[in-house]
């Protein structure tokens, strides 16, 4: 091993929900038993590195956000890097690996990571070690655990052959993860396009293979006993067990008054509005609930168009926090003030109080506010939680849970089942993990996304949102339990919650009793109605996936009363539900669209009406039977009128699926095989003219 010095690298991580940033960390902490020495920096602190006049080995760890964008913090970074009037030889110097994070289930898989690994090697910066891809849909610890085992080995590769001037490209002898990651060639950046296609190609084959389970609804039925029972008969001491995370924070309890106890507001964007209308949109024997809430934004300075979305503060359900402090035998001290403070003599390097806890907040604000109680416990969380359990039974479990034997096990019982924190003292009673734990594992409390259903030219001064009451099917041991938000929601504006068609709470109530919410705008960078309103447009938006084109809709509506003599390109809208009279959504007013000629097009399936009550045998079900029934004027507006196509709704299935079906009606239209129909489907999505607004 060369002396310290030159054993030295950076690690670059660019961070938006924490994930990149607790990984950059854990390569940070097992650095030093691999005899490197690693410094570690957020790309948004610019001040902290030089990229041009780097000479250590820069390790980058980077997630995807929005549409395959980089996230927030590393924006500016990329910005800097894009600057075209950097020659092409700018960080030649250079020598750097990158391990991206995405999710197979959306479109541009990983491209946060993938936009700076092409730009660095347009720049002549060489890997020297091959590009990790890391899939949360699958589960990102299946890359992420054996590209940071290769990276050492290919670290010291790299000191040894720069301490003798080396100055061949380390990587080539390394690249066994990604075979996929580009050189400085152009030809070989448009591999980067295809593949976000071949990805979804090869999602769809392994769905079919797996008979499409919705495994994020799929409780099991018998969780605890299935957590709790060990399949491998390898004693403790034989298991691969992780190594045990440094504990790095000391919380203190006090019985003093809280200060801190503020939602966040004003300054990170959120603002507080009133509820001004909740309406359930689906009959009561819809299998989903969905519900419409109105927002009265006119106090507000709130601007935003249709395809924008907000971001909702919710917090976790109070029974679950109480649960919480119950299992941690903290009930008496919930209304203490907090203090964390770093641990001294913590061997976690980079060690910071996150932010996301405040300081002198009580316990139960923080647990309520600030923390993911229900958050799906990582592998370091379960190997932390196992020295604070008891049992040896218990505890031999927790730890082949996170153990290499038990990764099938960990996914099948923990990650497929969203299994929480609770879930898991619940089933492991003697585990009794001290406060810090929490504190140091559970990700900071995510506000939610939701798409603006209105356009604030027909509701002035208001914003809609339409969601479905997510519900986790009940298990022995739990009643079914809600989703965070929604289930939040409908609990919060039950006092105004009317059906369809009666009158709304703010006519009844006054302002000062309607529910309030924080809010804060989310502008979406492209899903946008086109500026030329000739361009004609392909709307795909089943269920609560057409929340988006109702405020598109409305929004071209009120632009034909404003301007008649405009030209407007025809929109196509692919509508399905389940029920023609238990969940069609906006029933009225798309028929007023179509009507009037806002919509030339509304094309409507029902999946689980009996055909004899439609009429024909093999009808459409799906929202892809019908695009593929009109299969020529979708490619007609797609590749001979410039138009644009938008995919709105659930990221797992129908998104996948409507993905295949165009590649087939492209295909068909253009007798291409599928891997050319492919390139041409890329090809739209460049442009922009294929654009998804997804989720799973
Ligand atoms: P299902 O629930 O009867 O299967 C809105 O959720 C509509 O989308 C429902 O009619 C639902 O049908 C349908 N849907 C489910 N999976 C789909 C898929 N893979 N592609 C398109 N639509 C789908």
């Amino acid at each position: 091993m060369p002396c310290e010095a030159a054993a030295r690298f950076l690690i670059l991580y660019g961070s938006q929900r924490g994930q990149a940033q607790s990984i950059a960390e854990e390569i940070c902490e097992q650095a030093a038993d691999h005899g490197f020495t690693a410094d570690i920096s957020c790309l948004s602190n610019q001040d902290k590195y030089n990229l041009d006049s780097e000479i250590r080995p820069v390790v980058f760890v980077v997630s995807t956000t929005g549409d395959g964008d980089p996230p927030d913090t590393a924006q500016k970074f990329v910005r800097k890097i894009k600057n075209k009037s950097l020659p092409h030889d700018h960080l030649s110097h250079l020598r750097y690996a990158l391990l991206g994070l995405g999710d197979t289930n959306y479109a541009n898989f990983c491209n946060g990571g993938k936009t700076i690994d092409s730009r660095l090697q347009q720049l002549g910066a060489k890997h020297f070690y091959a590009t990790g891809h890391a899939d949360d849909g699958t589960g990102l610890e299946v890359v992420v655990d054996p590209w940071i085992e290769g990276l050492w080995d290919a670290l010291k590769k790299t000191f040894s052959s720069m301490s003798a001037s080396d100055q061949q490209d380390p990587a080539r002898s390394q690249c066994t993860q990604d075979n996929n990651h580009k050189n400085a060639s152009g030809q070989e950046n448009k591999k980067a396009d295809l593949e976000v296609d071949l990805n979804l190609l090869k999602l769809s084959e392994v769905d079919s293979q797996n008979g499409k389970t919705d495994s994020s609804v799929a409780r099991s039925t018998s969780l605890v006993a299935s957590l709790k029972q060990s399949v491998s008969p390898l004693s403790e001491s034989v298991l691969k067990v992780p190594a045990l995370p440094p504990s790095y924070l000391e919380v203190v309890l006090e019985e003093a008054s809280t200060e801190g106890d503020a939602i966040p507001s004003g300054e990170d964007g959120y603002r507080e509005v009133s509820i001004s209308k909740a309406v359930q949109l689906t009959q009561d024997d819809a299998v989903k609930s969905a519900i419409l809430l109105e927002l009265d934004i006119s106090e507000q300075d709130i601007a935003y168009q249709p395809g924008d979305s907000f971001d909702i503060l919710c917090p976790n359900r109070a029974s679950e926090v109480e649960e919480l402090l119950l299992r941690l035998d903290l009930q008496m001290q919930k209304n203490y003030a907090v203090q964390v403070n770093l641990l001294k003599n913590s061997s976690k390097k980079a060690a910071k109080v996150p932010l996301h806890i405040p300081q002198n907040s009580s316990l139960q604000f923080i647990l309520t506010w600030c923390l993911e109680i229900r958050s799906v416990p990582k592998k370091a969380f379960v190997r932390a939680l196992a020295d604070f359990t008891r049992s040896g039974s218990e505890k031999r479990r927790l730890l082949e849970l996170c153990s290499k034997e038990g990764s099938a096990d960990y996914n099948s019982f923990i990650r497929d089942t969203n299994i929480c924190v609770l879930d898991l003292l619940q089933a492991f009673p003697s585990c009794l993990p001290p406060l810090n734990l929490l504190f140091e594992h559970l990700p900071k409390l995510q506000p939610r996304a939701y798409s603006a259903a209105s356009s604030s030219l027909q509701h002035p001064g208001k914003v809609h949102f339409v969601f479905n009451v997510v519900e986790f099917p009940a298990c022995p041991e739990h009643p079914a339990r809600t989703g965070l938000c929604t289930g939040w929601l409908v609990d919060h504006v039950s006092s105004i919650l009317r059906p369809l068609g009666t009158v709304p709470a703010s006519e009844r109530l006054g302002t000062s009793a309607l529910p309030k919410v924080h809010v804060r705008p989310r502008p979406s960078s492209t899903f946008h109605l086109p500026s030329d309103p000739s361009v004609p447009v392909v709307m795909v938006g089943p269920g609560t996936g057409v929340a988006p084109f109702i405020g598109f809709l409305q929004q071209r509506e009120k632009e034909h009363e404003m301007n008649q003599e405009a030209t407007f390109g025809e929109m196509w809208l692919f509508f399905g539900c389940r029920h023609k009279d238990k969940d069609f959504l906006f029933r009225e007013e798309l028929e007023r669209f179509a009507h009037n000629g806002t919509l030339s097009h509304l094309i409507v399936c029902f999946s689980r009406d009996e055909p004899d009550e439609v009429g024909t045998v093999n009808r459409p079900t799906y929202v892809q039977h019908n695009l593929l029934l009109h299969a020529k004027n979708v490619a007609s507006i797609l590749l001979k009128n410039k138009g644009c196509l938008y995919v709105c709704g659930d990221a797992k299935n129908m998104a996948k699926d409507v993905n295949d079906t165009l590649l087939e009606i492209i295909g068909n239209e253009l007798q291409l095989d599928k891997l050319d129909a492919m390139k041409i489907v890329a090809g739209l999505r460049e442009e922009k003219r294929y654009l998804q607004d997804i989720w799973s």
